[in-house]
Parts: structure tokens; sequence; C-alpha cells
């Protein structure tokens, strides 16, 4: 199993015990010159955040992770690293915990119907360069009621839900080397996770309500696209390709 003592050795990982987030921050050190391929994890977050400027509650027991990359691919390619890290954290909580994880389109992972995983990625271009900020934060042994009555029929954590969890510092190492195992042959081909999403993605032949601009459409998801946007098929029989971003999803 990757270490996590020997990537903080290296000089990879830099751990913090409270951040806003690790995306802002790393946003930041990234600006100041960090390298490809640095991790910033917190041990809480006071301002996790979301996809659609969602807040990401992020108290202790979860991992709260960022990792910087570089890709040379253009921007549009750059937006299906998303639903590969879903992949990469798929892999990593099958690697520790023996349990297949469902992905919820885009970049949900949930078990037993509960939230157990977000992904946020973000880019920024600096002197000309585009940075992409790999965002992800598990809910590794986090307390039921840390989450708060808002979350509580909807969150859960690994520990919560299996009865078992690692240590956020072994998700953290273990994440570290399916991510780089990911990204490596993502550069290749973007398209190479495309099979492995699909047989976990748990919308699919499924009703989703899509919520777009506030306003909401039922519709039965079909398939996933070769940029790994959501097919769906109206009542009245139009299909649409949806792009991340573009909707929530219930
Ligand atoms: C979502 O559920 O919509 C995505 C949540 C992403 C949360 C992670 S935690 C680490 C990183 N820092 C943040 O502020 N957000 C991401």
């Amino acid at each position: 199993m990757a270490d996590f003592k020997s990537l903080i050795a290296a000089g990879r990982l830099i751990v913090e015990d409270c951040l806003p987030s690790t995306n802002s921050r790393l946003k930041e050190l990234a600006m100041e010159g960090a390298a490809e391929g640095t991790v910033l994890i917190a041990r809480r977050q006071t301002g996790g955040r979301g996809r659609m400027e969602r807040q990401f509650v992020s108290p202790e027991g979860g991992l709260y992770y960022s990792m910087l990359l570089t890709p040379t691919s253009s921007p549009e390619q750059s937006l299906s690293l998303t639903p590969c890290a879903a992949v990469a954290v798929h892999r990593a909580i099958e690697a520790l915990c023996g349990v297949s994880a469902d992905i919820k389109w885009p970049n949900d992972l949930m078990l037993q119907g509960k939230k157990i995983c977000g992904i946020l990625c973000e880019s920024v271009f600096f002197a000309s360069q585009q940075k992409l900020i790999v965002g992800i934060g598990i809910n590794v042994s986090t307390a039921p009621e840390a989450f708060g009555q808002e979350l509580a029929d909807t969150a859960a954590s690994l520990l919560s839900v299996l009865g078992h969890a690692p240590t956020v510092d072994e998700m953290a190492a273990e994440l570290t080397a399916q991510l780089d195992t990911v990204y490596a042959l993502w550069q290749r081909d973007h398209r190479a996770f495309l099979k492995e999403y699909r047989r976990h993605c748990i919308n699919l032949g499924k009703s989703v309500s899509l919520i777009k601009n506030g306003l909401s459409r039922s519709a039965t998801a079909l398939d996933i696209d070769s940029d790994y946007a959501l097919v769906v098929e109206y009542p009245d029989g139009e299909r649409e390709h949806i792009h991340t971003g573009e909707v929530s999803l219930r």
C-alpha cells in the first residue's frame, strides 16, 4: 500500500490542521509555483466548497484533499478529469474497504444511498498555463451527528455505513496512488475509464430529476456518452446530453 509518511518526507504532501478550503489554499500555492502533483490535506475545513456553490460540511474524521495537476489537454477535455477522479476514489475505497461504492453522476460516491464523497475540480490559468485543482472530500470516520441536522438523511461516513474504515491517512495515501495511476492513463486516453465509470454509475436506467436554472424536469438516464456526459430522455422522447456543471440531479 502507498505510504503516507514517505509522501510527506518526499515533500509531496502538505498537512494542515484546519483551513477554510484546501482547494482555495492550493490555488494560492499553485500561483506561488507549487509543483505538479502537490497534495494538500486539511483535518477539517471551515469553508469547504462543493459544486453549484454549495457548502461541503467538513468536520474532523473526513479527508479533505486537493491535488494540483497541470495537464496539457484542452479545457474541454480537462472536464473529463472529474469523472475519472471518481473512478480513482472508487478504486481507493474498494482497495481499503472491500466494497464497491456507487457513482452518482457526475461525481458523488454513495454507499447505501448516502453520500460519502464529493469531488470539485477547479482550474486556474497562470502564465498562460492551465492548472487544475482536483478537490476530494471523503467522509471516512465522521460521526453522524457532526454532519448536522440538514445532512442527517443524506450524508454518511465509511465507518457509519460499514462499521469499519481505514484511517484518514491510509485513505490519503491510497487515494494519491490511485489518482497517480488514473491521471497517467487519462493523459494518453481520457476515455479509458468510460467502461468502469458506466459500470458503477447508479443513475443508468433510472428516473432522474434535472434541476436547471431552478426548474426541475424529469427524465430517464440512458447512458454516459464518450465525454462522460449523461444522456437523458424526456417523457416526450427528446434526448439531451447533459454535461457536468449544467444541472443538479435528484
Ligand atoms: C460536492 O459535493 O459538490 C463536491 C465537494 C468537494 C469537497 C472537497 S473537500 C476538499 C476540497 N476543498 C474544498 O473546498 N472542496 C473540495
